[in-house]
């Protein structure tokens, strides 16, 4: 709670790192969106915009006056520079309504990727985040302040899968990787960047974190072994070390490590976490929290580690069998959705979306939404990570 004390002070002052000149990007979509702290765009102030200022076609400067304008936001996405998080940095970017912040481990790769996606020069900044680094998010949140950027709205996407791996791997802090990388890199970038988001004057401001069907085992493929299962955090709390320096690299603290299933394990993490989120600091806020299923995107390189007859057979199988499969551009845009869409600021909601690709609210497991099992994930984290 000390966190909630901390954002206060900024939640009634709502001052922002640098005011000036308002952008006019008109989005009378956003004037229905409800706030309950602010419930009027045309007295909000406006701030510097990262990039020049987007003028609506065709608007006249007396139907301007009348409707005052949205600046353009700022989302800062991790992993973007592959898959869904490419995707959905490519579907915001393109719109002229969002500056995407790319933060990724290798920048080169991301440049590239920006530019093979075709993105606009301008419409996105790259910085460097290493999710396996505690070190690594500090930098990325001074380095992101330093830049006088406001955020509107973070994208907790990046991940690794290690579906194969028998034996683990562990971050620069010593954290088993998949559970070090997808929960508590981001669990600290989440904390560190919950006061920037609260300064915001955005109107809909939303920290999202990616679920998954995996981790949920009320679904098929949640039961396909081995299941995911936090157990009593035991593991956690020891400091996911592995055998060699005496405690367990997983979260329920079995013996044997399973690649596959600490990835599911920290996907229970993330959508625990937003729960724990929304719990915490929604009506303080005004901060929408969201997870989501973003459907099967099976011809993502999360696949990479996968044995090859898997990565031939899966995109086949998910598109003629399951039919579950989801292409990038799609899921890119059901992410876009999540963080733009004004329909969609409903807060601790896990979003799915249907054959007909409409989106919907999605029942999260037993294990998936246990508030107690949240909340000590939770406390377990911030000491991890150093925060408590
Ligand atoms: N694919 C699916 O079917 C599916 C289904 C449900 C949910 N999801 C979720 O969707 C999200 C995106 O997955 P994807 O399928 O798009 O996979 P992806 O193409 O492999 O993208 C993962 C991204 O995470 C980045 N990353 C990995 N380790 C990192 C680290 N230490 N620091 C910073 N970035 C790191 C990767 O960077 P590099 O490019 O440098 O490797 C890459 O940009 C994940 O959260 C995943 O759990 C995916």
């Amino acid at each position: 709670m000390a966190l909630q004390a901390a954002l206060l002070p900024s939640a009634l002052s709502r001052q922002h790192p640098k005011k000036g000149a308002s952008a006019v990007v008109k989005d009378t979509a956003f004037l229905s969106v409800p706030q309950k702290k602010a419930p009027s765009l045309c007295v909000r102030t406006h701030v510097a915009t990262p990039t020049a200022p987007v003028a609506t076609p065709g608007s006249s400067t007396s139907s301007m006056d009348k409707k005052k304008t949205l600046r353009q936001g700022v989302v800062v996405i991790t992993g973007a520079s592959s898959g869904l998080g490419l995707a959905a940095a490519k579907a915001l970017a393109e719109t002229g309504k969002w500056h995407v912040v790319m933060a990724c481990r290798d920048f080169l790769k991301a440049a590239k990727a920006a530019k093979s996606a075709g993105m606009a020069d301008g419409s996105y900044t790259i910085m460097h985040l290493d999710l396996a680094s505690l070190d690594s998010v500090r930098q990325f949140v001074a380095h992101f302040r330093r830049s006088g950027m406001p955020l509107d709205s973070l994208v907790c996407n990046a991940a690794i899968y290690r579906p194969t791996a028998r034996t683990p791997t562990f971050t620069a802090d010593g954290y088993e990787m998949s559970v070090g990388v997808n929960h508590l890199g981001h669990f600290l970038l989440a904390r560190l960047l919950l006061d920037d988001l609260n300064k915001s004057d955005y109107p809909s401001r939303r920290l999202i974190i990616l679920g998954s069907i995996t981790g949920n085992t009320n679904t098929l493929a949640g039961n396909v072994p081995p299941k995911a299962n936090l157990g009593d955090l035991r593991g956690l709390a020891g400091g996911l070390a592995g055998k060699n320096k005496n405690g367990s690299a997983m979260i329920d603290g079995a013996e044997d490590f399973d690649g596959a299933k600490a990835y599911k394990d920290s996907k229970i993490c993330n959508m625990l976490t937003m729960q724990e989120l929304h719990r915490r600091f929604h009506e303080d806020t005004g901060i929408t929290f969201a997870s989501l299923y973003p459907g099967c995107i099976a011809t993502t390189g999360l696949f990479r580690e996968h044995i090859p007859l898997f990565r031939l057979l899966f995109p086949p199988f998910q598109k003629f069998i399951t039919k579950g499969f989801v292409s990038e551009e799609e899921s890119g845009k059901r992410l876009a959705q999540v963080v733009s869409d004004p329909s969609l600021t409903k807060s601790g909601v896990y979003w799915s979306w249907n054959k007909d690709s409409a989106s919907f609210e999605n029942q999260l497991s037993q294990e998936a939404s246990d508030p107690k099992k949240a909340r000590k994930l939770y406390e377990l984290s911030e000491k991890l990570v150093g925060l408590a």
